[in-house]
């Protein structure tokens, strides 16, 4: 086990409630098909689960921990995924402004949440692919096992730090129920 196992099978979170909320675009372009409660339960793990939580694991802890051991933060794959995780919150605030909305009738916010749902399940399904394929790799490969132990016990220590946030087994047991719902395998 290594300090980027745990953080890979948060991904695996991540990709199952992405595919829910591509499926979920996908009818929500046919009458009566919009499910907000798909959209409420995305929006709330993006932010808390996916954000908050798993990105705060990666900026806080990981990411430094890549640099004392000599990856540079400028210029080179940290800084790509600095920049992806600020460009997913901009698309995350144009759903979350739109969703209530969208909610009530208005064809143009529902057009903005499935436009900018679709860009960011497409934005961090290209990131994650990045991370386990890419970063990660080279992680496991210049930290010391003492720093991979330290990471590992640190990552425990992580909450999201949103008032509103909810317990991570809530969150894992959301991505089952709509896994459930929207036919996605998990
Ligand atoms: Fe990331
Ligand atoms: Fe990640």
């Amino acid at each position: 086990m290594t300090a980027t196992t745990v953080l890979r099978s948060e991904h695996d979170h991540i990709l199952a409630m992405i595919a829910c909320l591509t499926s979920a675009c996908k009818v929500a372009e046919k009458v009566d098909g919009f499910d907000a409660e798909t959209f409420r339960a995305g929006l709330d793990f993006i932010r808390n689960y996916a954000d908050a939580w798993h990105h705060a694991k990666e900026e806080d802890l990981l990411f430094p921990a890549l640099e004392a051991a000599g990856m540079p933060r400028q210029g080179g794959p940290i800084a790509v995924m600095l920049s992806e995780h600020e460009l997913g919150r901009t698309y995350v605030g144009q759903i979350a402004k739109n969703l209530e909305a969208a909610t009530n009738g208005d064809k143009s916010a529902l057009q903005i949440v499935l436009r900018f749902t679709l860009a960011y399940a497409d934005l961090l399904t290209q990131h994650i692919q990045k991370e386990n394929n890419i970063l990660f790799n080279m992680a496991d490969q210049i930290l010391s096992p003492e720093e991979q132990a330290r990471l590992q016990k640190e990552y425990k220590t992580v909450v999201p730090t949103n008032a509103n946030a909810k317990p991570v087994e809530y969150y894992e047991g959301i991505v089952a129920e709509l896994c459930e719902r929207w036919s996605v395998n998990f």
